[in-house]
């Protein structure tokens, strides 16, 4: 079996944004506490942010982080999270059913970001509160000083203000599971309003509004074109949610998800373009795929968990080989719509579905999917190559013709730097991968990644952290301007060259 692309230097998707590469930390399970803070463990920094799980955040080199929900947010009161520590309440927090401490808030997730050299994507909660508690957060965050709210601020011992740019308004507010769940019209209207008393506070920020939390929701297609509607000219990104799962064990169908994945960025595209030229506007709106991963492992643990505890391990999936797989083709659906996806948060980072795993009081590691993630990280900064490819298909019973490879190429211009991105989804026999390259003369192959696994099912634990990871040993080479190489039956390829 053979696929085969052409590439051309002059041929373009489009610039990378860099938040592409978000992710997401959430007042959820043992995200927060345990995770990336932990103020006995022996790593604990002066803060009790935990070290080991900063470095690897950092070799992630993350650029932007949503806090502090997610569906936590639509029950938050962010005035709870201000203020000395031992002042702070204990709330039922309805969303996961888990009591909340509140000893992170607001002012520690900020010094957290800053140490971890990531920006944040804040939400405000519009389920159980609205326009009021919003524009006092955003005074409180943003505003330099002279009102009751940047005051507070400066009284809580942070002078400065954060100048926090990217707002959500909101979280999933199309699902009946959301805390203050609304209609279309109904939410429309009040992110409408909401933005509009925010940007008077501040002017300079953006805004995400709730798109639908999945593909599959009953709303969905109409959701965003009522919302967009109402918030057209306030707003500038709308959200898309994706998860999934391999529940019924035929893994050609669960490779096949992220073609799922590519018809939902299309058709939320088609929605926005619509209400464009409905509006005959001249505005664009960009996508914020601010919450995608697999999730399907730990769902069932969780149904059989204890409410109100303090942050128990919730949503612990543990991934598979497999799943890295399906996280790297999510990953290439993103880049493939460079042109309009401009930010995007893998749900979530640190223990709560997740690439960074940690034990209370011990160790670290990387799960599977951390190295499909970090490679997109580190090599996949740049411009995306708009490609031609020819390559053998199979069906499943959810999508003809499914490509045996999926591939993604960026190119770097700055660092004279080419990544091809490539899945081999077929489950038998390795696959010849030629790519032939136009306006790359004299670029060789620095190196061919490989991630494989006898075993489908293989997982990093704490006691076994290193069971799958890449190695370089990938047989890529190229002669003048054709690129040849071997893609194992199920593997995760990165073919660098220079
Ligand atoms: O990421 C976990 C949860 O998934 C989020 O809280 C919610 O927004 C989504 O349903």
């Amino acid at each position: 079996k053979k696929a085969s692309v052409k590439l051309n230097k002059d041929f373009k998707v489009a610039d990378i944004d860099d938040r592409i590469y978000g992710s997401f930390i959430e007042h959820l399970g043992r995200a927060v506490y345990t995770g990336i803070y932990e103020p006995d463990h022996p790593t604990a920094d002066e803060d009790g942010f935990r070290e080991d799980v900063m470095e690897l955040i950092k070799e992630l080199d993350v650029p932007i982080v949503r806090y502090p929900g997610g569906n936590f947010v639509s029950g938050y009161n962010w005035e709870d999270g201000v203020g000395p520590v031992e002042d702070r309440p204990n709330r039922l927090e309805l969303a996961w059913r888990t009591i909340e401490t509140n000893e992170i808030g607001t002012n520690e997730f900020m010094k957290w970001a800053e140490k971890a050299g990531t920006d944040v994507m804040m939400a405000v909660n519009l389920g159980t509160r609205g326009i009021d508690a919003a524009r006092n957060l955003i005074e409180y965050c943003n505003h330099p000083g002279g009102s009751y709210y940047s005051d507070l601020r400066k009284e809580h011992g942070y002078e400065k203000p954060y100048n926090i740019k990217t707002w959500c308004l909101g979280n999933e507010m199309d699902g009946p599971w959301q805390l203050g769940h609304k209609t279309a019209e109904e939410y429309g209207r009040l992110a409408c309003e909401t933005a509009k008393v925010m940007k008077q506070v501040d002017p300079d920020i953006e805004f995400v509004v709730c798109g639908s939390s999945h593909r599959n929701m009953p709303t969905f297609g109409e959701w965003e074109a009522t919302v967009l509607e109402h918030t057209y000219e306030h707003v500038d990104y709308i959200s898309l949610h994706q998860y999934f799962g391999h529940r019924t064990e035929n893994l050609p169908k669960y490779l096949a998800k992220s073609v799922q994945m590519d018809d939902f960025i299309d058709s939320v595209i088609a929605i926005c373009d619509y209400v464009k030229a409905k509006k005959k506007s001249d505005k664009e709106i960009y996508l914020s795929f601010d919450e995608w991963n697999v999730w399907f492992h730990s769902n069932q643990a969780d149904q059989e968990m204890e409410p109100w505890a303090i942050a128990p391990p919730q949503l612990e999936d543990i991934y598979t080989f497999e799943d890295a797989l399906v996280v790297g083709m999510m990953m290439m659906s993103l880049l493939k719509r460079a042109d309009r996806v401009k930010m995007a948060c893998l749900a979530q980072l640190v223990n709560v579905i997740a690439p960074i795993m940690t034990k209370e009081g011990g160790d670290a590691w990387k799960q599977t999917i951390f190295y499909p993630y970090y490679h997109g990280c580190k090599y996949g900064r740049g411009t995306v190559l708009e490609p031609v490819i020819s390559c053998p298909t199979y069906d499943t019973e959810d999508f003809k013709e499914v490509p045996l490879v999926d591939t993604v190429t960026v190119m770097n211009e700055q660092k004279d730097e080419l990544t091809i991105f490539a899945v081999n989804r077929d489950l038998e026999d390795s696959l010849v991968f030629e790519v032939e390259l136009n306006g790359f003369e004299d670029y060789s192959v620095l190196e061919h990644i490989v991630m494989e696994s006898e075993d489908v099912k293989a997982r990093n634990t704490a006691d076994n952290p290193d069971n799958v990871t890449p190695h370089t040993g990938g047989n890529a080479t190229i002669t003048g301007v054709k690129i040849v190489a071997d893609l194992p039956k199920l593997s995760w390829n990165v073919i660098r060259l220079k």
